[in-house]
């Protein structure tokens, strides 16, 4: 088992397969000129299987596809198909903007994939077009009841953002109603390509509480799992559950388990940091498997304790530029 500087268990990995997107979500993304990463900067697929088979058997059991939209990388179900034989790797999960997913759902169930996590910040077709602009809201909606119709555990991340979908917290809730699935509210993060939208950071966790506890006075307050970046609750009654994400406001760091890699090879051990070590350049280099995991442990070794520890220990900042299609969202 593998364990960090902080005897924190670490036995999940969030891997970006591409920085590239169909959908410009403000929050993420900038609407125009937007640097791609060059193809041949990317972790190849044999890369990354490489990487994974390497981590599980550190004892990384828990594995998160994930981006930029994973399924705009070609030929993406045959890494998947792929991955999902590593030994030791108990659960892939992915996450995903589902505007080209519906079609893939059921063989994503054949495959075992654990659970999807669909991005969907409004069910409001115009807002829809707002936020990402771009056109995809049915193709979206397709995704979330084909995933639903599979019987796939189902979350949805919905970014809580001032001034924009604030007036579809009540409505995502009621969505718990009749599905059962996950409806997760997550403070918006400076992480959009263009620097904060905000001096202050008014929808915070406790103010998504409250506006939700107005609406539904016998939200009720469930067990977290152990690990989760999630406060859950539920309208009693309801089949699905909510989730509060503090993911500015950085609650859960003290039982973090993840470590992230980007889509160039880029380990990052808090979502906080700059990187700590290019697994690509070792492969490239010809390390053998005992040198990259020697160089992850010795990363493992020197962690933050928490998101403001590793920021602050950056030297210029957040840079402006920083996007979560890049760091892996
Ligand atoms: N703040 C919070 N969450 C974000 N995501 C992307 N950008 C941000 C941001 N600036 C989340 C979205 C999406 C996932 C890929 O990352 O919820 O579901
Ligand atoms: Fe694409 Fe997800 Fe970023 Fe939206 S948040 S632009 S869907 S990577």
């Amino acid at each position: 088992m593998l364990y960090d500087n902080h005897q924190r268990l670490i036995n999940y990995v969030r891997l970006a397969v591409t920085d590239r997107c169909n959908l410009r979500c403000f929050y993420c993304m900038p609407e125009e000129g937007i640097d791609y990463v060059p193809k041949q900067e990317l972790l190849s697929y044999e890369e990354m299987l490489r990487l994974v088979r390497l981590l599980a058997s550190m004892g990384i059991e828990k594995l998160r596809i994930t981006g930029g939209e994973p399924f705009v990388r070609r030929d993406m179900m045959d890494f998947l198909r792929n991955i999902s034989q590593t030994p030791g790797l108990r659960q892939i999960h992915i996450t995903t903007n589902g505007t080209t997913t519906a079609s893939l759902v059921p063989e994503l169930k054949v495959l075992g994939i654990r659970s999807i996590n669909l991005s969907l910040d409004t069910l409001d077709e115009k807002r829809f077009w707002e936020i990402t602009r771009r056109n995809e809201f049915k193709a979206v909606m397709d995704t979330f009841h084909a995933l639903v119709e599979h019987g796939i555990d189902t979350k949805i991340n919905a970014v809580v953002m001032e001034g924009k979908n604030i007036d579809d917290l009540v409505p995502m809730v009621e969505l718990t109603e009749r599905y059962p699935v996950s409806v997760r509210f997550i403070e918006e993060m400076p992480f959009n390509g263009e620097g904060s939208h905000y001096q202050v950071l008014n929808w915070h966790h406790r103010a998504i509480l409250e506006h939700l506890q107005a609406h539904f006075p016998s939200l009720e307050k469930l067990p977290d799992p152990p690990n989760s970046t999630a406060y859950h609750y539920r309208v009693p009654g309801f089949k699905g559950n909510i989730g509060i994400i503090a993911a500015y406001t950085r609650t859960f760091c003290g039982s973090c388990n993840r470590i992230r890699i980007t889509p160039q090879g880029m380990l990052k051990t808090c979502l906080y940091d700059s990187g700590v070590f290019n697994v690509r350049d070792l492969m490239r280099a010809e390390a053998s498997d005992a040198q990259i995991r020697d160089t992850f442990l010795e990363a493992l070794g020197n962690r933050a304790k928490d998101g403001w520890e590793a920021e602050k220990n950056r030297n210029f900042g957040i840079p402006v530029g920083e996007s979560m299609s890049t760091i892996g969202g």
